[in-house]
């Protein structure tokens, strides 16, 4: 029987320099994708996969995502006392339980394996889902959720959602080897952190949604810095991978880095353009947007 996934964590602890000065006092992952902050959809996500404990590795001026993820007494009230009540009902829903959201901080910017690592104690001994909340996954049902799928089909390891890219962007990423394709998902035989591109085993990257299992700790720590001098995630796997399976998810849907400029006013485009209160009236406003600048 495959172990089940309830624990999922969520590095935090990135400055978010690429959106200065919008994060200079706040936290890039509260940057607001329509009206929901980045942080929140990686959340909702995880939810839908069912996943109950929520583990978020902080930094230092991260203090707000704790405070998003707590009940707002006065806020509350307000609302109560106006008959505010959709305002309410959402603001219910988007919270996670009772003592599901623990919080750790990541002390010094090590690198992304390191931030994982420092998650080790909270997550104990079970596989976790691990979501890098700027890569948004625009996806239903939802990325994490496709790839439960994949693990529960193939009886367990570990599993990693991948995309396709333009060969030229693929050493920005962790890129994948495949074989074995049944259906979306397949076996990974090769991992390589940010390939030149004539190293890169394909144009499969790694986007920002891995299932784990707890001994990929015990590799982080035995670990040198890798690429770019960080302690990397992608490096334990693969040490890993020389005693565990590997699967990938070729998951159905759209990825946008909101990490970077484009990526992130695109997603809200995106969101806002699916949104039944909003589609009629910002298609509307977009065009006229457009045509006053240049058009496509
Ligand atoms: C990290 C991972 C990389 C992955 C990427 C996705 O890199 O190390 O394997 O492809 O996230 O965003 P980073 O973006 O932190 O450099």
């Amino acid at each position: 029987m495959t172990r089940p996934i309830r624990t999922a964590v969520f590095p935090v602890a990135g400055l978010g320099t690429r959106f200065l000065p919008a994060t200079k006092a706040m936290p890039k992952e509260m940057l607001t994708v329509v009206d929901r902050p980045v942080i929140q959809l990686a959340v909702d996500e995880a939810r839908e996969a069912g996943i109950e404990h929520f583990v978020f590795v902080t930094g230092r001026n991260k203090g707000v995502i704790e405070d998003h993820f707590d009940k707002q007494y006065e806020l509350e009230s307000t609302l109560r006392r106006r008959g505010k009540s959709a305002e309410l009902d959402l603001l219910e829903q988007d919270l996670p339980g009772a003592g599901q959201t623990s919080f750790t901080r990541q002390q010094e910017p090590l690198g992304l394996g390191h931030a994982v690592w420092c998650a080790r104690k909270l997550v104990g001994g079970e596989p976790f889902a691990l979501l890098l909340p700027d890569m948004v996954m625009h996806a239903k049902p939802g990325c994490l959720r496709q790839m439960m799928d994949v693990y529960e089909a193939r009886g367990g390891g570990n599993v990693i959602a991948v995309e396709e890219v333009p060969w030229e962007h693929v050493h920005r990423y962790g890129v994948v080897g495949a074989k074995d394709w049944k259906g979306n998902a397949f076996a990974i035989d090769q991992m390589v952190e940010k390939p030149k591109r004539e190293a890169a085993p394909s144009n499969l990257i790694i986007s920002g949604r891995y299932i784990l299992q707890p001994e990929i700790f015990a590799e982080i720590e035995r670990q040198e810095a890798g690429a770019g001098g960080e302690i990397q995630i992608t490096d334990a796997m693969i040490r890993l991978m020389a005693r565990d399976r590997f699967w990938g998810v070729k998951y159905e849907g759209t990825t946008y880095d909101c990490g970077d400029k484009v990526g992130f006013l695109s997603a809200n485009v995106a969101f806002a353009l699916e949104r039944d209160d909003l589609s009629d009236s910002f298609r509307e406003a977009l065009k006229k947007i457009l045509a006053t600048h240049g058009g496509l």
